[in-house]
């Protein structure tokens, strides 16, 4: 395997600090990034210890808009192999109540931090011809989410723009995967207020199953990679339902019992 230098993004608990696990036991060099730098800090020392590979913490907050340039300019020494957008959280409510600037900030981590920064690190993976992008998505990317509208919506967007440039790339040796998780059980949930929602309640994945899933997807160069059985088959189906079924049906694991 090719080794390099990931920047892995939320890498301070849940799936992005498993993808940094597993970056640093195949001798991958890290850049960690989140908001929590303590957490941060922790898990750069735990692998350097573990694992004898370079980490440094770059800790910022993708919700401000100019984050992910102020962070590029800071690596500018540094060249990016592995870029992992896995940085984001999600909503619950009626849209019509929730909080305006924490949908805008939603939007932001989810889809406009993401899209900045695969397109300031693309560049340098293209003159060097290898690369790899891993986008995580979701299978919420694959319908209307009511009570989580504007998660859905990101994740859809994610996955959209994960393939569009994916195809553009097509021979450059870099390449872009588009991960989706089902429900995964990680701070995600709380976070989000669905710990008691019908989806969660059906059991989420194991973190490390799924992360170590996304992980081999990511050097395969796949496109979109489904985590599981169960969340292919209800991505596929969905293709074939009428749209007003699966918009009630969201709505109703998205919702408690
Ligand atoms: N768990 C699930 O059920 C599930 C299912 C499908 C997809 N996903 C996706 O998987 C990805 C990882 O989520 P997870 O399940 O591992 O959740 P998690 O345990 O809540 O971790 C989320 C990560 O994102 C970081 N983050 C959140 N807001 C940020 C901000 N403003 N600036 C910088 N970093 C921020 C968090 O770090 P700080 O708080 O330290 O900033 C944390 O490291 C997300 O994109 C999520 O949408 C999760």
């Amino acid at each position: 395997m090719r080794k390099g230098t990931a920047l892995v993004t939320g890498a301070s608990m849940g799936l992005g600090a498993i993808l940094a696990r597993l970056f640093a036991a195949d001798g991958h060099n890290l850049i960690l990034t989140a908001r929590s730098e303590d957490k941060l800090a922790a898990l750069a020392a735990e692998l350097r210890t573990a694992h004898g590979v370079e980490v440094r913490v770059e800790p910022c907050d993708l919700a401000d808009p100019a984050a992910p340039k102020q962070l590029a300019d800071r690596l500018a020494d540094t060249p990016i192999d592995f870029l992992v957008n896995n940085a984001g959280f999600g909503t619950q409510g009626r849209f019509v109540k929730l909080d305006r600037q924490k949908e805008l900030d939603e939007i932001q981590v989810n889809v406009a931090a993401l899209t900045d920064l695969t397109r300031l690190f693309l560049p340098g993976m293209v003159e060097r011809g290898f690369g790899r992008v891993l986008n995580v998505a979701s299978t919420a990317g694959f319908q209307p989410g009511p009570f989580m509208a504007t998660y859905y919506a990101t994740k859809a967007y994610v996955i959209s723009f994960s393939e569009g440039i994916a195809e553009e790339l097509r021979g450059t040796g870099v390449t872009v995967t588009a991960h989706c998780p089902g429900a995964t059980r990680t701070e995600f949930a709380a976070n989000a207020g669905i710990e008691k929602s019908r989806l969660f309640k059906l059991g989420p994945a194991d973190a490390t199953e799924v992360a170590t899933h996304a992980y081999r997807a990511m050097h395969a160069g796949r496109v979109v990679a489904i985590h599981g059985l169960k969340n292919w088959l209800g991505a596929f189906s969905i293709r074939f339902s009428p749209r007003v079924v699966v918009r009630r049906l969201v709505a109703w694991i998205n919702q408690e019992a």
